[in-house]
């Protein structure tokens, strides 16, 4: 498959996706939106494929929604076609996906590395959701995730005012799990992406699908649905090789069954 705007690689069992509008640094237009959402979903399809990684340059991750797509669109336009609305299938992808972070992460740029499990930032890295500077707010879900993710202070203090967190803020409010050198970005990420994808694809993607309800349930019933899962992953063979592997004193060899 040839992309216009994202470039796509598979590092053994890493599928690698570094969007690609080096002219526009990257913002988030609707045809990188429809290379991205088959790129992922094909990497979600393929069996071989453990865990994605999502990045941009080194200048940036993504700086935003396309402003100049948006410029001129009416109520109307963006009602009838929920301008933006396929964003949504991006957290919807069963595998676990990092955001690889260098540079300005703002508005639709920070709430696609938020859409992923988690994110690994360089220490050039910049999150912002400036888009109140545009006579907008966020649309792909800043004001939700932001919120839940680091509290309801930094949230407002970011959509209000609409000025951009360094990557050691962001990591010590909670929106980075991991500051790394620029240089060793790309490298980190994907080492983190082959450390999942050695694991069990089904319990990998039962603790994403797990940890995720965290957010979209109460407590009580995240619970009942961890020890749902948990019980039912006692029928895996990876199961039974995982434990018999740590008490044999040997590597396991997960089998995705
Ligand atoms: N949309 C479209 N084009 C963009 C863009 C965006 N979000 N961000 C940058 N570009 C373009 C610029 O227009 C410029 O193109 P030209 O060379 O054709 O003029 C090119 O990328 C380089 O940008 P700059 O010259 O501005 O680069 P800089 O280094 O001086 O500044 C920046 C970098 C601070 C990130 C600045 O580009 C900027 O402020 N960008 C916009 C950030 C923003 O407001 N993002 C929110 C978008 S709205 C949104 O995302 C809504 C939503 O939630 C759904």
């Amino acid at each position: 498959m040839a992309y216009e705007n994202i470039i796509v690689e598979t590092r053994g069992a890493v599928g690698l996706i570094r969007l690609n509008r080096p002219q526009a640094l990257n913002a988030l237009n609707s045809a990188l939106l429809g290379d991205l959402n088959i790129a992922l979903g094909a990497f979600d399809a393929d069996g071989r494929i453990g865990a994605i990684v999502i990045t941009g340059s080194e200048k940036a991750f993504a700086a935003g929604a396309d402003i100049k797509e948006m410029q001129s669109l009416d109520f109307v336009d963006a009602y009838m076609e929920d301008f933006i609305g396929d964003w949504e299938k991006v957290p919807r992808i069963r595998k676990p996906i990092i955001a690889a972070v260098a540079g300005y992460a703002l508005g639709g740029g920070c709430e696609l590395a938020m859409m992923c499990d988690f994110i690994i930032a360089a220490k050039t890295a910049k999150f912002g959701q400036p888009e109140i500077t545009l006579g907008v707010m966020p649309g792909m879900g800043g004001t939700q995730r932001l919120a839940r993710f680091i509290g309801k202070a930094k949230a407002m203090d970011l959509c209000l005012t609409g000025r951009m967190m360094d990557a050691d803020e962001a990591e010590r409010c909670g929106l980075v799990a991991r500051v790394v050198p620029s240089q060793d970005l790309l490298e980190e990420a994907i080492k983190a992406a082959e450390k999942i994808a050695s694991f069990s694809q089904p319990v990998v993607m039962m603790t994403k699908e797990t940890v995720n309800r965290a957010y979209e349930t109460t407590l009580a019933e995240g619970l009942r649905f961890e020890r749902r899962l948990f019980h039912s992953m006692f029928a895996l063979e990876d199961q039974k090789e995982g434990m018999a592997a740590f008490t044999g004193k040997r590597t396991p060899s997960f089998k995705n069954r």
